[in-house]
C-alpha cells in the first residue's frame, strides 16, 4: 500500500488523473471503476483537462461507479446517475453505453445486483477503481460491519452516512436510507485501488484504515489486503498519520529513483 501525500487538494487531485491517464496511454480500452463524492470531483476536472487539451481518450473506456442510492431515478439532482453525467460523461468523449452505474430504480435487486457482478467480469474486471472514504471509514456504501468479502448488493445506511448526506436533500426525510453498493469483495478484484481523501474531516478515517488493524468496522482498511493500493492524501486528511515522515521519506527514495548525490 502507498501513501501518497501533497499539501493541496489540487495537487493530490492531479498527482490521482495522472494514474488514471497513464493507465489509458497504455490500454485505450481499460475499465474503470468510479465514485462520487465531493472529494473526486477535481479528479474528474483534472481528467476533463486532459481530454480537452491533450487528448486523453475515452472512446474505448468502459466504467463502472461503486454506488446508488435506492429510489432515486437517473435524472434525480441528487443521484450518482446525474452526478456522473454532470461532473464527468458530458465533458467527456466516452460512449454513454459504456458506463455503468447501478440502478436506483430496480426492484428486483437481487438480479441486478447478480447481472451488474457479472457485467464486470464481462468486461474483463476492473483495471483502477478510484474511491473516496466516508467519515465512518467506509469504502463506497460498505458501511461498519460489512464483510471484506461482500459482493454488489442493497444496503442499509449507517445514521452517521445519512447525516452526512443530508446538506444535499430539501428535507431530511427524502435522504435515502437505502443503497445499491459494490461489496468490498467486489472492489479488491480491482487490479488497482486508488484512494483519494482530503481535509480534516477524513483524518481519523485514514489513520484508522491504513495504520489500524483490518477490520469490517473500517472497510477502507481493506486496502491493506490488496497488492496494488495507492492512497492519496492532502496534509489535513494526513495529518494523524503516525508514520507521516515515513511515508515521505519512501516517496523520495522510490527503488530506481536516482540517488541524491
Ligand atoms: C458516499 C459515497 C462514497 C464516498 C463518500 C465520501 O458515502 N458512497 O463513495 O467516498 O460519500 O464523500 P465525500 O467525498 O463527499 O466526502
Amino acid at each position: 500500500m502507498e501513501v501518497v501525500v501533497h499539501s493541496t487538494y489540487d495537487e493530490m487531485s492531479a498527482a490521482a488523473a495522472k494514474e488514471v491517464a497513464k493507465l489509458l496511454n497504455t490500454k485505450p480500452n481499460a475499465v474503470l471503476g468510479l465514485a462520487t463524492g465531493s472529494t473526486p470531483l477535481a479528479l474528474y476536472k483534472e481528467l476533463i483537462r486532459m481530454h480537452k487539451h491533450e487528448g486523453l481518450d475515452f472512446t474505448q473506456v468502459t466504467t463502472f461507479n461503486l454506488d446508488e442510492y435506492c429510489g432515486l431515478s437517473a435524472d434525480h439532482e441528487q443521484s450518482y446517475h446525474y452526478f456522473m453525467r454532470e461532473n464527468l460523461f458530458k465533458h467527456i468523449n466516452i460512449p454513454l453505453q459504456n458506463t455503468h452505474v447501478p440502478s436506483g430504480t430496480t426492484r428486483n435487486h437481487e438480479a441486478f445486483c447478480a447481472w451488474y457482478e457479472n457485467r464486470i467480469k464481462e468486461c474483463g474486471g476492473i483495471d483502477i477503481q478510484i474511491l473516496g472514504i466516508g467519515s465512518d471509514g467506509h469504502i463506497a456504501f460498505n458501511e461498519p460491519g460489512s464483510s471484506l468479502g461482500s459482493r454488489t448488493r442493497i444496503k442499509t445506511l449507517a445514521k452517521v452516512t445519512i447525516d452526512d448526506n443530508a446538506r444535499f436533500f430539501d428535507k431530511p426525510e427524502d435522504v435515502p436510507i437505502y443503497a445499491i453498493t459494490m461489496g468490498v469483495g467486489t472492489i479488491l478484484e480491482a487490479r488497482k485501488l486508488v484512494l483519494v481523501a482530503n481535509g480534516e474531516s477524513k483524518a481519523d478515517a485514514i489513520a484508522a484504515a491504513i495504520e489500524g488493524s483490518v477490520t469490517s468496522m473500517i472497510t477502507a482498511s481493506a486496502l491493506q489486503l490488496h497488492p496494488d493500493s495507492v492512497i492519496f492524501l492532502d496534509d489535513a486528511a494526513a495529518s494523524k498519520l503516525k508514520l507521516r515522515e515515513y511515508y515521505d521519506w519512501i516517496q523520495a527514495n522510490k527503488p530506481g529513483a536516482p540517488r541524491p548525490e
